[in-house]
């Protein structure tokens, strides 16, 4: 329990210190910590002492948002354009956190040790948990596609570190994040959410500025962070749910997704565009 509690005390410290390095960006207090858990998928540690096994942490079935996988193109962003999607809610007593780098560092993160890893979080080897694990570490462990440099954070801080290495150490960044500006009802369903207003393009540009970040299940905060050389327009979206919900979401297009056909799940339906909802979106200024 001590541990969670210093790396719950962490966070914020971490949101200023980001804070300071953005200028300005009136998006990070909400921050990776609201938008982070929107999208956060049946991954959920109660208590990630890891001597203190998590009781629950993620269903294999669930563990990838339904939502996160679904891609939409340019032409769908535009005012009055309804889309299904699917927003978790954030639940902080139930979501993984992150670690100090200490102590993230200090547990191997390999699909090699996964054994090991087991052992430790006190997971079966055909559990869930096990699976998921399994999954998410297969999944940064990856070779990057051509054109595209990626990283799986185990940290805020490793999160941070490889958005300055991406953008160049002296540039400022800003994160965007989506979050929920009105929410009607405590569980989060699939419903159709209808486009407010034209959607605000935040930035198009190629060559590495635009870094996005995703969730994945695991015992504790682990973000996949990836940037692409090709051209990326980032957007502020304003949703409105069917049940009155009411959202800020991120959506990110891939202009060019020539090189995604035996990699990413918008393969059954490849357009030249491909554009999804982000929880984190950091953008170099
Ligand atoms: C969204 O709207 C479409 C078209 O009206 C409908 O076919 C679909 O079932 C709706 N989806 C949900 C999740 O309500």
């Amino acid at each position: 329990m001590a541990s969670g509690f210093a790396s719950w005390n962490l966070l914020p410290l971490l949101l200023l210190v980001m804070c300071a390095c953005t200028c300005g960006a009136r998006d990070v207090h909400q921050g990776m910590y609201d938008h982070d858990h929107q999208e956060l998928h049946a991954n959920d540690v109660h208590d990630h002492d890891h001597h203190d096994p998590p009781s629950s942490f993620m269903n294999h079935m669930d563990h990838m948002d339904p939502s996160s996988m679904v891609f939409f193109t340019l032409n769908d962003l535009k005012l009055g354009r309804t889309m299904p999607f699917y927003f978790r809610e954030r639940d902080p007593s139930i979501s993984p956190q992150f670690l100090p780098r200490e102590e993230a560092d200090s547990i191997p993160f390999s699909s090699k040790q996964l054994p090991n890893l087991l052992q430790l979080f006190s997971f079966q080897p055909e559990s869930s948990q096990a699976k998921a694990m399994e999954h998410t570490l297969n999944q940064c462990e990856t070779r990057p596609i051509k054109g595209e440099t990626k990283f799986c954070a185990t940290s805020l801080e490793s999160m941070l570190d490889f958005a300055h290495e991406v953008f160049g150490l002296d540039s400022a960044f800003k994160i965007l994040t989506t979050t929920h500006l009105r929410k009607y009802s405590r569980t989060s369903i699939i419903q159709n959410y209808t486009v407010l207003e034209a959607p605000k393009e935040i930035i198009s540009a190629p060559r590495y500025v635009v870094v996005t970040c995703h969730t994945m299940p695991y015992p504790y905060a682990i973000f996949y962070c990836h940037s692409l050389e090709s051209e990326n327009k980032v957007f502020k979206v304003s949703l409105a749910g069917q049940n009155g919900d009411r959202l800020s979401a991120v959506a990110i297009c891939h202009m060019d997704t020539s090189q995604w056909n035996r990699h990413h799940a918008a393969n059954n339906d490849v357009y030249d565009d491909q554009c999804r909802k982000s929880s984190n979106v950091v953008v170099k200024l």
